[in-house]
């Protein structure tokens, strides 16, 4: 998606700054997409992990011909791997919890990952999302929500060359998303800003980014294990 080219991973890699000396959990990791981008990047060591078998195949079979020296797990962290990590990254997968206990459960497995100190920058869908499911449409994804309340449905529908998906993610409130990262032993979180790649086409200045940078679909949530 260009979208996520332009705009989401030099967001989400100028908030992670340097990490030539971090060991980095993808938490969620689905096909890897940032799991490569970390490796790539030049992060230290790198753990994909995701709940999904099928998505964790797909991720193993690219590294077994990219070769960047990641390691992908399904399901849960072994033990081995439990508080090795300075950094866990999550996009998009703290709206895959249907419950608040599962919320809060998925910040549990990503606090027990980190060292003391250790930071999870993670991308839920944004409390303040634009109401019209239009919004979006010029940067590939259509978002609808009928009410804003915690686990409401967010219907999330794109297309990539050709072909269209659509899932449900959960929406969940600024007050709720603070209050599950604190209940898993998180100090509270910053919310941190997105921006456009100086070489995304069209520019970063160019009006094409303004209603997506007025509104984001995505919250950018930093917090550190207290
Ligand atoms: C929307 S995808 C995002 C994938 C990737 N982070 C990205 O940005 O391309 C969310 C992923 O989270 C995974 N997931 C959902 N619940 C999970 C859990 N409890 N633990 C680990 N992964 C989970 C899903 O299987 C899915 O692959």
């Amino acid at each position: 998606m260009p979208f996520r080219r332009s705009l989401e991973f030099p967001t989400v890699l100028h908030h992670l700054g340097d990490i030539g000396t971090s060991d980095i959990l993808d938490f969620g990791c689905g096909s890897g997409v940032y799991t490569r981008l970390l490796a790539r990047s030049g992060a230290r060591r790198v753990v994909g992990l995701d709940i999904s078998e099928g998505m964790i195949d797909h991720a193993r079979r690219r590294e077994e011909t990219e070769g960047l020296g990641i390691e992908y797990v399904t399901g849960e962290l072994p033990e081995r791997l439990r508080g090795a990590f300075d950094l866990v990254l999550g996009v998009y997968v703290l709206p895959h919890a249907p419950t608040y206990d599962d919320l809060v459960a998925m910040c549990r497995a990503v606090a027990a990952a980190l060292r003391p100190g250790g930071r999870f920058l993670t991308l839920p869908m944004h409390p303040d999302l634009h109401p019209d499911p239009e919004h979006y449409a010029r940067y590939g994804f259509r978002l609808s929500l009928d009410e804003r309340h915690d686990a409401a449905p967010v219907d999330f529908g794109f297309s990539i060359g050709g072909q269209s998906a659509r899932f449900t993610a959960r929406y969940w409130t600024a007050t709720t998303l603070e209050k599950a990262l604190r209940e898993a032993g998180f100090a509270a979180p910053e919310w941190r800003a997105h921006l456009v790649s100086d070489s995304a086409e069209p520019g970063p200045s160019d009006d094409f980014w303004a209603p997506y940078l007025a509104c984001p679909h995505a919250a950018i949530l930093d917090a550190r294990k207290g």
